[in-house]
């Protein structure tokens, strides 16, 4: 039996925020992965609840998340933005239902577990209390995943990295912001901006979120955090984020100083063999990761593995993975598979 919800054939699955592109992603990994579901509910804002949603050839109506009562609702998905979790997260969890968020409101709260399942599935834990289960960001999920098995073998001292981030982070809005301009600009038009502080297409903004004292962003400042709290080690961390006109996958170059003896073919090796990675790194061959081979896929892929040559123990890796799925919606669902498997 699992130590979290009674063993059942189907469980009552509600996605918060299922017109969002984190959610329309969630039902897509749930429908894919054949999750148990005796009863799927779709929950959004007023402004498209009574609309439909298509769930394994089924339509849904949408609920509105002001009036809809979560009592009987196993788990919860949430992607419907940090204010939105703060407010109805604890309601969701009163009524006895687990909450797995995808924003930013609880994941650095001391008692809520911030999950990556290839990483640190034993936090989850702390969940049996009080319900509530943290997604990371994107950015940090990916980068994890492929730190985690190095850190196993030789632990890590400093991580310094650089995102390449595509624009399906920042929601709907913003996919149809970055089609929008580059469409308007091929045909000698003007370029509205009003999700991006500054025109993405054919452009590049070192700015995800907002600034904070001492001139790192949030979304820099979350990589930092949530990094050490899921890896559990007093990391040194330091990141520059950047959105780039990409529609789905976001890319990093990550740089890696270990305490002890590591090189690239021993890394190679052992992230070769780690869940949830492949590998792709042929430079003879020019074959690296990039967004047109990870959007869509489950997988963190990693390439251009090499020493730092001007630090000792040092590494450079390249790593890419769908940010919607991988960096969000697949995240959760293996958390909520968890969350009903024996243990
Ligand atoms: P809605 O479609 O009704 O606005 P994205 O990140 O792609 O922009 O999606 C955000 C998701 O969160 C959408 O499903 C959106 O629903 C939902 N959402 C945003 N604000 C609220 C709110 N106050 N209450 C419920 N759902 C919300």
């Amino acid at each position: 039996m699992s130590e979290f919800l009674p063993e059942k054939d189907g469980y009552v699955v509600a996605v918060v925020g299922a017109t969002g592109a984190v959610g329309q992603t969630m039902l897509e990994i749930l429908a894919e992965r054949n999750f148990p579901i005796s009863k799927l509910i779709p929950v959004a804002s007023s402004r498209s609840a009574g609309s439909t949603i298509e769930f394994k050839d089924k339509d849904y109506v949408v609920q509105d998340l002001d009036t809809f009562d979560p009592a009987g609702v196993d788990i919860a998905l949430f992607s419907a933005g940090g204010s939105t979790s703060k407010e109805f997260a604890p309601r969701f969890a009163a009524a006895g239902c687990y909450v797995i968020d995808n924003s930013s409101a609880w994941r650095m709260d001391d008692n809520v577990a911030l999950v990556v399942p290839e990483v640190n599935p034993h936090a989850l834990a702390m969940a049996r209390d009080n319900k509530i289960i943290a997604n990371p960001n994107c950015s940090t999920i990916q980068m994890v995943v492929a730190l985690k098995p190095l850190h196993d073998a030789v632990p890590i001292k400093r991580v310094v990295v650089s995102t390449y981030q595509a624009v399906s982070g920042a929601g709907s809005k913003a996919i149809h912001e970055l089609a929008d301009q580059t469409r308007n600009l091929l045909s000698g038009e003007d370029a509205e901006t009003d999700v991006f502080p500054a025109r993405i297409a054919f452009n590049v903004i070192p700015q995800i979120d907002t600034f904070l004292e001492g001139g790192y962003t949030k979304e820099e400042r979350k990589m930092i955090d949530e990094t050490r709290k899921i890896m559990e080690a007093d990391i040194a961390v330091t990141a520059t984020a950047v959105r780039v006109p990409v529609f789905y996958a976001h890319s990093e170059a990550v740089n890696l100083t270990f305490s002890g003896a590591m090189d690239a073919d021993r890394a190679r090796n052992i992230l070769a063999d780690a869940e949830g990675i492949c590998v792709l790194d042929d430079p003879k061959g020019e074959e690296y990761p990039m967004p047109s081979d990870a959007a869509g896929s489950d997988f963190v892929w990693v390439g251009r593995i090499r020493n730092d040559d001007s630090c000792p123990n040092s590494l450079h890796l390249w790593v890419v993975a769908d940010n919607v799925r991988k960096g969000a919606a697949l995240n959760a669902v293996q958390i909520a598979e968890i969350l009903i498997t024996d243990s």
